[in-house]
C-alpha cells in the first residue's frame, strides 16, 4: 500500500468544565488527507482544498506536515510522502479544524507504515500540529478526533489521556455563525492566575460532568455543564451567545457551551431531534441579527479517525 486518504472528525472541546481537558468527537463535518509513498525522504504538500488559500504550504508551517514529521522523526523513519489535505470545515470555527487535519495527517502516516503505534501513541504527535496552529499544545481536540467518543486529558506531562464510557445516548447540536475566531486569540484574554474559589467550583462542575456522563445522571450533566473559567471571558468574542445560551436552556438542553474556543456553540441534549431543533432556533436567532449561520446535529463519533479508501 503506498497511497491512503483519512478522514479525521470534528470535534467539541472544553465541554464547559473541562478546559483543555475534555472533547468529543462529532460524525460532520471532518477533514480528509491523502498521503502518497515518494521515494526520497521529506514531505511535499501538493494540494489545499477548501482552505480560500489561507494555509501554508510550506510543511514547517502546515499542522498536516509538522505532526506527520513528529511523527517520522519519533520513529526515526526515512519515509517521504506527498500530501494532499481537503478541508471540509471552517478554519477558526471552534470545531477542531486544525486538529481535524493534523490527526487525518499523521493516522495516515501510520497506516502507510504498517500500523506500528496504537492510535492513543499518535496524540503526542498530533499535539505538535496544535503547537504550530495555535501557539498552545493542548489535546482536547486531537485526542477525540482520533479515538472518537468522550475524551479526558488527565494529564499532559506525563501525557495521560481517557475514553469515558458513556451510561446513556447523547446528541450535541452545533451551530457556527460565520465569522472567525481565532484560537490564539481566544486563549489570550483569559486570565493567567484564577481565585481559588473558582477553582473549587470548576472542580466540582467536572466531577459531576463525568459522574453524569457515566452514570446516566441528567441532573449531574446538566449541573457539570457549568464554566467559570474561561466563558465568562471569551463570551464577548461571540455576538449573542448568552442569548443562544439562553434560548437552548429555555428549550430543554441538558447544557449549552463554546465549543472549544468559539465561535461555535454546542447544545447537549439525550434527543436527537431535540438537539436538531434547539440548533435550528439558534441558527434563527443568528440569522435574526444578520448573522449567517450553518448547524450540525450528531451523536458521539465513535470511531475517530478511519480509512476512508
Ligand atoms: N481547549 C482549547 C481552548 C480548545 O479552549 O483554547 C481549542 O479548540
Amino acid at each position: 500500500m503506498d497511497s491512503v486518504k483519512v478522514f479525521a472528525p470534528a470535534t467539541v472541546a472544553n465541554l464547559c468544565s473541562g478546559y483543555d481537558l475534555l472533547g468529543l468527537a462529532i460524525d460532520f463535518p471532518g477533514d480528509e488527507v491523502v498521503l502518497r509513498a515518494k521515494k526520497e525522504p521529506g514531505l511535499v504538500i501538493k494540494k489545499i482544498q477548501g482552505d480560500e488559500g489561507k494555509l501554508p504550504y510550506d510543511s514547517g508551517e502546515n499542522c498536516v506536515t509538522v505532526a506527520i514529521q513528529a511523527y517520522l522523526d519519533y520513529m526515526d523513519s526515512q519515509a517521504g510522502f506527498e500530501v494532499e489535505l481537503h478541508k471540509k470545515m471552517p478554519i477558526g470555527s471552534g470545531l477542531g479544524s486544525s486538529s481535524a487535519s493534523s490527526v487525518a495527517g499523521i493516522f495516515a502516516a501510520n497506516y502507510l507504515l504498517g500500523e506500528p503505534l496504537a492510535k492513543k501513541e499518535l496524540v503526542q504527535f498530533a499535539i505538535e500540529g496544535e503547537r504550530v496552529a495555535c501557539g498552545s499544545a493542548h489535546a482536547d481536540n486531537v485526542a477525540p478526533s482520533l479515538l472518537g467518543g468522550i475524551v479526558s486529558v488527565n494529564s499532559y506531562d506525563p501525557l495521560i489521556i481517557n475514553e469515558i464510557e458513556l451510561g446513556l445516548d447523547i446528541f450535541l447540536g452545533v451551530v457556527h455563525p460565520n465569522i472567525e475566531v481565532r484560537t490564539a486569540d481566544a486563549r489570550a484574554v483569559l486570565p493567567k492566575k484564577i481565585e481559588m474559589g473558582d477553582v473549587v467550583r470548576q472542580s466540582g462542575y467536572l466531577s459531576s460532568l463525568l459522574l453524569g456522563l457515566s452514570q446516566a445522571d441528567e441532573q449531574m450533566i446538566k449541573f457539570g455543564l457549568q464554566d467559570v473559567l474561561a466563558q465568562p471571558h471569551r463570551a464577548k468574542l461571540i455576538p449573542h451567545f448568552l442569548q443562544a445560551k439562553e434560548l437552548a436552556l429555555q428549550m430543554g438542553a441538558l447544557g449549552c457551551g463554546i465549543s472549544g474556543s468559539g465561535p461555535s456553540i454546542f447544545t447537549m441534549t439525550t434527543q436527537k431531534e431535540k438537539a436538531k431543533e434547539i440548533a435550528a432556533e439558534i441558527a434563527r436567532l443568528f440569522a435574526s441579527k444578520g448573522i449567517e449561520s450553518s448547524f450540525y446535529c450528531s451523536g458521539i463519533n465513535k470511531n475517530g479517525a478511519r480509512v476512508v479508501e
